[in-house]
């Protein structure tokens, strides 16, 4: 983390023994904070959404690593890895289309294959560089960020996409607060249906760091792109496929879509740990499906209703709709002309 960096909300906190999760489900009315002590607990955490945002719950899983080896090289000092690895594989099935989770685990994993001389510590502090190196990364996009938007009005942003969707400070989020800190622009974020990440997380976040914000339903977003408010979409990302295309939030793609009737640019802006370079497409990001209920008005939800909801709570927009994607490594204006493989090498 730089000396810079000022994090005003922390949702992850390592206590050297526990890792403490601010509960997002309960925001913004209620601010508590859930210490969780093993593999299991971190699991039920991010597959609860107590924990979200891509880079966030690659941290997590991070943590959630050190946890287990905590946990089983004191009740197992012989056999503990087996145990670590079946945790392992059980914090990768939390949820599918992050690709920073699976990442973050790769990462815990290597180590498993060293002679370590104290186990616990190797793995606490690989988690706790991933957890910093997040954070840097925030910060180096939030100013390539800034300089894209050098002229702006306005901008829209799209689910939660800050210091509570990743180590701090924020992907998008990071973004507009670096360009807020330089000249104040006009911010609108979108509800973000069915979970509200929008109406509950983002602007309570913003309103944390005094920035102001209007909070807009989604489906008012063509409507205000008509209107000339906005110059640009600002968007993280869950997973960006070797060609640019981007799966996020659902109505990302909606919104893209939108942007290019009106004029509006597209901003991804994700760490290198959300590209997967074994994908060429985006055709082959696994969508999370999450329960119907999560949807369905409560009357809905009961034996024989004739009611059912389709819940995909992630969309794929294709790299021709994206405008920029701003990662710590640089930014690739035109993705879908440039490519992003030039990405891959930079240090
Ligand atoms: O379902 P969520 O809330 O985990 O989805 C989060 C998003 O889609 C974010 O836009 C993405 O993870 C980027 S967060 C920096």
């Amino acid at each position: 983390m730089t000396q810079q960096t000022k994090l005003t909300v922390q949702a992850l906190q390592w206590t050297g023994e526990a890792l403490k999760v601010l509960d997002q489900r309960q925001l913004p009315e209620t601010i508590i904070f859930d210490d969780y002590r093993d593999a299991a607990g971190v699991t039920d955490a991010i597959a609860t959404m107590r924990v979200r945002g891509a880079p966030a719950i690659g941290i997590a899983a991070a943590y959630g690593v050190a946890l287990s080896v905590i946990q089983h090289t004191a009740e197992d000092p012989v056999h503990w890895q087996q145990k670590v690895a079946a945790d392992i594989d059980m914090l990768a099935k939390s949820r599918p289309t992050a690709v920073n989770l699976f990442w973050a685990l790769e990462q815990m994993k290597t180590l498993l294959d060293r002679p370590l001389a104290s186990p616990v510590e190797a793995f606490i502090e690989c988690a706790e560089k991933i957890h910093a190196d997040d954070i840097s990364a925030n910060t180096k996009m939030g100013e390539l960020g800034a300089d894209l938007l050098a002229d702006v009005k306005g901008v829209m942003t799209h689910c939660n996409t800050g210091a509570l969707a990743t180590g701090g400070y924020g992907t998008a989020l990071g973004v507009i607060r670096s360009a807020y800190q330089r000249r104040p622009i006009n911010v609108y974020a979108g509800e973000t249906r069915p979970w509200l990440q929008g109406a509950r997380l983002t602007v309570w976040e913003l309103a944390q760091d005094g920035i102001p914000v209007t909070l807009l339903a989604d489906s008012a977003a063509a409507w205000l792109m008509k209107s000339g408010a906005i110059d640009w979409v600002i968007v993280g990302a869950d997973r960006i496929a070797a060609n640019g295309d981007t799966a996020n939030k659902i109505g990302t793609y909606s919104l893209a879509v939108l942007a290019k009737q009106h004029g509006v640019k597209v901003m991804v802006v994700a760490p290198t740990t959300t590209i997967d370079w074994s994908i060429d497409n985006g055709d082959r990001i696994e969508i999370e499906q999450r329960n119907q209920n999560e949807l369905l008005p409560a009357c809905f939800i009961k034996e024989g209703s004739l009611v059912s909801a389709w819940n995909p709570v992630f969309d794929v927009t294709p790299a021709e709709l994206i405008s920029a994607i701003v990662t710590e490594r640089g930014v690739v204006l035109n993705p879908a002309e440039q490519g992003i493989r030039g990405l891959k090498d930079v240090i």
